[in-house]
């Protein structure tokens, strides 16, 4: 696979001088009849050289809007990418805003367009402690109650896109940071601790071949947090629990990719569980006068180009989901203040050294 920066020097010389004509007659082209260069695309290069494992990526307001921006996204979307996970609209409170109400619509869209152009989808999320709607982190219900309300949630939702996902994210974050303690959601105050395996076997029950996943971040190396997702899925699998992957969101900060990733990656698929890199984003600093310093989109790129290569080395691993297509529409900037542009395109859809260097990765070079 050639890349285009080889033909750079050609284009930056005279015309004349790369189009062979001798005696400096002009034979300068309109820039149309210039053909395409010869670049495969990520999912080409995924699909040919290394079909087991799909790159996604998350799909939130640029999808199918009417504006000229979605009209880009909406191209790259299926040209670059063979999987995709609804970044919002799976999550417990935009889709059941009220008890009796699902909102479907914009999912419902999105799978539909994963079916129709041979992409996989990703659900997510059943349970978290975040994105929930009111009515439910603010009733006073019974231990009974919230069990029914989880288990009704489940079974509607897994049910409705049956047969239709590659895997649920069935529930995410369930574990504090550090010593790593079970946070205190509303399922945990609620429930209690058997709120996971809960929602396990009803999300079983609702679609019987769906992968189901555990998700967390800061799980990614060693450590505290993913030894208790591990002590977790081990007694799960232990005990005929329905789980079939952990899910590494991979929330990373350039230049600081933990160590001991392939060595928890390893433990973990030594469980039988398969693993997924399933919200993937690289932030740099930006708050210097000109943004994001080159130096730190170079360590970016290699970043990205090392998790890539983590799941083509891990044969369980079979999926790596980037958080979001460009950084004008990524999640960081506004959590993460004074730090952004973590994703494979710039703001205006041109790919980022980080793109190329995931390109190398999968072309073989
Ligand atoms: C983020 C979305 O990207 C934002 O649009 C939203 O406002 C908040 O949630 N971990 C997760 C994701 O599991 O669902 C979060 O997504 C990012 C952190």
């Amino acid at each position: 696979m050639r890349s285009p920066s080889r033909f750079l020097p050609c284009l930056a010389l005279t015309l004349a001088a790369c189009g062979g004509g001798g005696g400096g007659e002009q034979i300068v082209k309109p820039i149309d009849t210039i053909p395409q260069l010869p670049t495969q695309s990520l999912r080409q290069l995924a699909e040919t050289r290394h079909p087991r494992v799909a790159i996604g990526v998350a799909v939130g307001g640029l999808f199918q809007s009417s504006n000229a921006r979605s009209q880009q996204f909406m191209t790259i979307l299926p040209r670059e990418f063979n999987a995709l996970t609804p970044e919002n609209d799976l999550k417990f409170g935009p889709l059941r805003p009220t008890r009796e109400t699902y909102n479907y619509t914009r999912a419902d869209a999105m799978v539909a367009f994963a079916r129709a152009n041979n992409m996989k989808a990703r659900g997510h999320v059943l349970v978290w402690h975040q994105q929930n709607p009111g009515w439910l982190t603010n009733g006073t219900w019974t231990r009974d109650q919230a069990i029914q309300i989880l288990e009704e949630h489940i079974a509607n939702v897994v049910g409705h896109y049956r047969g239709q996902l590659a895997a649920w994210d069935v529930v995410n974050e369930a574990f504090e940071d550090g010593a790593a303690p079970l946070r205190q959601s509303v399922w945990m105050q609620r429930i209690g601790r058997d709120y996971i395996e809960r929602a396990f076997r009803a999300a079983r029950a609702a679609d019987p071949t769906v992968a189901l996943y555990y998700n967390d971040y800061n799980i990614e190396g060693l450590g505290a947090k993913s030894d208790s997702v591990y002590e977790l899925l081990r007694d799960f699998k232990a005990r005929g629990v329905p789980v079939d992957g952990v899910g590494m969101q991979a929330h990373f900060i350039a230049g600081q990719l933990p160590a001991t990733m392939r060595q928890n990656m390893d433990r973990f698929a030594a469980l039988g569980l398969k693993i997924q890199i399933t919200e993937l984003d690289i932030r740099v600093p930006t708050s210097s006068v000109g943004g994001a310093s080159a130096a730190s989109l170079a360590t970016q790129a290699q970043n990205y180009r090392d998790v890539f290569n983590l799941c083509l080395q891990v044969q369980a691993c079979d999926m790596v989901v980037v958080w979001g297509m460009t950084d004008a529409d990524s999640w960081v900037p506004g959590t993460f203040p004074g730090q952004g542009d973590a994703l494979l395109y710039d703001a205006f859809f041109n790919p980022k050294p980080a793109y190329t260097a995931v390109r190398g990765l999968l072309a073989g070079n």
